[in-house]
């Protein structure tokens, strides 16, 4: 029996797809999809739109992350790769969504916060209402199981929260109450030039990232530039505490090597931070490059990444059809001519 019944989940396509994204969410997402009856992995290009919508390039990097799933380990033949904006059901839930949602909940959410900054009312509406539309990527499949960086948490937690408001008005459970599954050791890896800022597509310098798509010199020069302090590696984790840029550098490595951060401390201790960042080169090049070479190798083909995406979106629409009419009848809406007597 699988143990996860449909898993969903999704990485915005702005900016580069990096380390943090690889080792926070899309390991994990191999790891599900191979214990999962059905798996769904979105490119959520409409999302991308609520930060200064990048229209030249988001045809291109939409593809890039449809390659980067597919380098990485999901494989197309057993789950849905698509473009959310393939799939027109997401939307128009999210609608139905809204008119659930209290400002209260969403003027909660860290992440607008963070993104909005201090001019909040020169946002857009469109970051404002992102969590809802997150909330109906998750739900309009009846996701049960959804694989994030603790980054998104909070987000998942409000699609638990909107799918537990709508199964009220309708007084039935429409909607399973999606899990959070947060691969505890690599829930946060930090940037690479403050280890208390998370590693993100936003931050201005490259050099707080490794990016999927870096050659070996350039990930070399990026971990010889990492800020590290000048303390030897403990023995022990509780020894780590204070050291943020030392705790991150080590829980790469760790998770990269498959073992515990204790047993890298352990391995590494008295040693100085210049062995560690030899070592840690050298496993994130051998780790990063076949993923690297088979991005390279699709991206050449964008005639067979679109492909997949259609094949995709074929699938996914038709579970979202389905589960749309349901929303749609319960909310008292008049069918649809073509979705009449289909349900
Ligand atoms: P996004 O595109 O910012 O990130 C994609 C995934 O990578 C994780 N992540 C990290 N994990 C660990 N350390 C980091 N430094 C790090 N940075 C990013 C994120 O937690 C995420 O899992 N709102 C989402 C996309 C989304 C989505 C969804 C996800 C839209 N709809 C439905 C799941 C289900 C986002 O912006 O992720």
């Amino acid at each position: 029996m699988s143990a996860y019944q449909r898993v969903l989940s999704g990485v915005r396509p702005t900016g580069h797809i990096h380390l943090g994204n690889y080792l926070g969410a899309i390991r994990n997402w191999v790891k599900m999809a191979k214990n999962s009856k059905e798996q769904l992995f979105c490119i959520v290009d409409q999302h991308a739109l609520t930060t200064a919508a990048d229209s030249k390039n988001l045809s291109q990097n939409t593809r890039t992350i449809a390659a980067a799933y597919i380098a990485c380990g999901i494989d197309p033949s057993e789950s849905a790769i698509f473009a959310q904006s393939h799939v027109p059901a997401h939307t128009e839930l999210s609608w139905y969504l809204n008119c659930f949602a209290p400002l209260g909940w969403l003027n909660r959410m860290t992440q607008f916060k963070d993104k909005a900054g201090k001019n909040k009312e020169g946002a857009n509406l469109g970051l404002y209402a992102y969590p809802v539309l997150m909330a109906a990527d998750i739900l309009i499949y009846k996701a049960t199981h959804v694989p994030v960086g603790e980054d998104q948490k909070q987000h998942v937690e409000l699609a638990r929260d909107l799918a537990g408001a709508f199964n009220n008005h309708a007084n039935l459970k429409v909607f399973p109450l999606p899990e959070p599954i947060i691969e505890k050791n690599t829930a946060r890896i930090m940037s690479l030039r403050d280890g208390l800022s998370k590693m993100s597509k936003s931050d201005l310098s490259d050099y707080s990232r490794i990016h999927l798509l870096d050659d070996p010199d350039i990930i070399a020069l990026k971990i010889r530039k990492a800020k590290t302090d000048s303390d030897p590696i403990p023995g022990t984790i509780k020894e780590l505490t204070d050291r943020p840029e030392a705790s991150n550098l080590l829980g790469i490595y760790a998770a990269l090597s498959d073992q515990s951060i204790e047993t890298v401390c352990r391995n590494f201790e008295g040693q100085t931070f210049s062995s560690v960042k030899q070592e840690l080169t050298d496993i994130l090049i051998s780790s990063l490059t076949p993923i690297r070479e088979k991005m390279h190798y699709l991206l050449q083909n964008q005639d067979e990444i679109d492909k997949i995406l259609y094949r995709g979106a074929k699938i996914a629409n038709t579970l979202a059809e389905k589960n749309l009419r349901e929303v749609r009848e319960i909310l008292g809406l008049i069918p649809r001519a073509d979705q009449l007597g289909k349900l």
